[in-house]
């Protein structure tokens, strides 16, 4: 059997490292799952930021097959929260829940444009000083027989092929976690030319 030395890559001291214009480098160091908030509301004008966010994130073939549901009712949101029967219960104390819907009849890569548009949205949450957590629905469920997405559906008068990837939660950060260390990162991940 012909044994391969796997070939990893490594991380070269840079001075683009430090330079401002590589801010998204600097998000990413910071960025963690925020699920503590402070009973603190969103500035309508940061509102605005977030949709555009979301609707300038990238689709395959430009469809554009989500649709978002914007969350800031506190009786919703409490409803809302227990769409999970773990890992959405912190919704509740959220400032604004966006629930990501893909069109399943528009695309069949729903799920991708559905993922980037979560997690850049996120990403943007961030870089206006507060946090955000991603709540999973898509093969979720909120009991043994209904689905998270069901449960959705059925709470917002979603219509059945429009899919539910996930929530995202956001508000006013109540925790303060630090970044992954860089030394921490798992560097085997990354091969040079060959698995
Ligand atoms: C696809 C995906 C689904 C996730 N689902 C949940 C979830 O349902 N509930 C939750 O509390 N966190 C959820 N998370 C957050 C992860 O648990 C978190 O990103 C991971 O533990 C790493 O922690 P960090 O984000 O603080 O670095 C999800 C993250 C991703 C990317």
């Amino acid at each position: 059997m012909i044994k391969y030395r796997v070939k990893t890559t490594t991380f070269k001291p840079s001075n683009l490292d430090t330079q401002s214009e590589f801010a998204m480098i600097e998000l990413l160091r910071k960025r963690r799952s925020i699920r503590v908030y402070e009973d603190r509301k969103i500035e309508p004008e940061k509102i605005e930021i977030l949709k555009e966010a979301l609707l300038r994130s990238p689709s395959s073939r430009g469809i554009n097959p989500w649709e978002f549901i914007f969350v800031d009712n506190k009786e919703l949101l409490k409803k809302l929260s227990k769409a999970k029967e773990h890992g959405s219960e912190f919704l509740e104390d959220a400032a604004l829940g966006i629930i990501v819907c893909g069109n399943e009849k528009r695309s069949d890569v729903w799920v991708e444009d559905c993922s980037i548009a979560s997690i850049l949205v996120q990403m943007v949450v961030q870089s206006m000083h507060m946090g955000s957590c991603w709540i999973q629905i898509r093969n979720r469920m909120h009991t043994k027989e209904i689905t998270s997405e069901a449960f959705i559906q059925e709470l917002f008068n979603i219509p059945r092929h429009i899919k539910v990837e996930s929530v995202i939660s956001i508000g006013y950060p109540a925790e303060i976690k630090p970044g992954v260390l860089k030394e921490k990162l798992p560097l085997k991940k990354i091969k040079m030319n060959r698995f």
